[in-house]
């Protein structure tokens, strides 16, 4: 990988976040980026971008690129991987170390408010989208590498209206055993994370802006607070620590004991 500010060859870990510019992905990205990888985050086509955590992390001397993605697309992910192959090679063996499926819909409505397209979206985002990318670039990955795939703590909730979300999410969760064991042999681990309610911009920023829900949900909790994008980059990143190496297929889930 070459140094933009020095123009040096440098041998980096490579990662990529879904869904990077923004929340949970974000903070993922720049705690991969403080670790030495350098990082490719995606965005929607035509959403607010990874401009601001492209700048974040090469201000601090870090490396990272943006391609978009949106996962409502049909797989296979062919141009997706093109174009990620062109960045990762850059006259080097295009090496993937670490697949973040992190990008995620939350729809919570109540069952007679569910629509078709509800479905087709929360399962294309949440499932479909993290396997066809994990099929698309388990080539690209050495042994050593991780896929972590981002869960929910609420598959272990029964909440009304978090019927599909929970569902989707729920098999992510089976797909995190199922490929840990169609990629254990090429030495590849894949576990998933499942974040407690944290503060971004998902489900209408919710837990973020509502003083009401989050003094609720800080009761619920052991550390009686609701988390942060850094708590769960924190937990990630130890996850792909090497001293994690014989961990896999697990669900790990970090959420400052929400709804013990
Ligand atoms: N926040 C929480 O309380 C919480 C708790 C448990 C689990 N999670 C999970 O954590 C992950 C990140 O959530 P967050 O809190 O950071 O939410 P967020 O701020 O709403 O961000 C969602 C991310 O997913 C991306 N995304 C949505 N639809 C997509 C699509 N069709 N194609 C590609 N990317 C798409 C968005 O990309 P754009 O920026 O381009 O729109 C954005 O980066 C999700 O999987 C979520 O389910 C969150």
């Amino acid at each position: 990988m070459t140094d933009r500010e020095t123009g040096e060859k440098r041998s980096v870990r490579s990662a990529l976040v879904t869904g990077g510019g923004r929340g949970l992905g974000r903070g993922i990205a720049e705690a991969l980026a403080a670790r030495d990888f350098h990082v490719v985050v995606t965005h929607r086509p035509g959403s607010a971008g990874a401009a601001a955590v492209l700048r974040a992390i090469r201000h601090r001397g870090g490396t990272a690129d943006s391609i978009p993605l949106d996962l409502t697309e049909a797989a296979p992910f062919t141009a997706f991987r093109e174009r990620l192959v062109t960045l990762l090679s850059d006259g080097d063996t295009p090496r993937l170390d670490v697949l973040i499926n992190n990008a995620g819909v939350g729809v919570f409505r109540a069952l007679d408010e569910l629509t078709p397209e509800d479905y087709e979206e929360s399962f294309a985002v949440n499932i479909r989208g993290p396997l066809f990318l994990t099929q698309a670039l388990a080539d690209l990955m050495p042994p050593g590498a991780s896929v972590v795939n981002v869960s929910t703590q609420m598959t272990r909730q029964a909440d009304p209206t978090s019927l599909l979300y929970s569902a989707s999410k729920a098999a992510l969760e089976s797909l995190t055993g199922t490929l840990a064991m169609a990629l254990g042999p090429r030495g590849i681990r894949v576990n998933s994370i499942a974040p407690g309610p944290t503060a971004t911009d998902f489900n209408g920023g919710a837990m973020r802006d509502s003083e009401a829900l989050r003094e609720y949900i800080s009761s619920r909790t052991a550390f009686g607070r609701v988390g942060t994008p850094d708590d769960i980059a924190l937990a990630v990143a130890g996850l792909l620590h090497p001293d994690m190496a014989w961990i896999t297929g697990q669900r790990i889930e970090a959420a400052g004991g929400a709804f013990l």
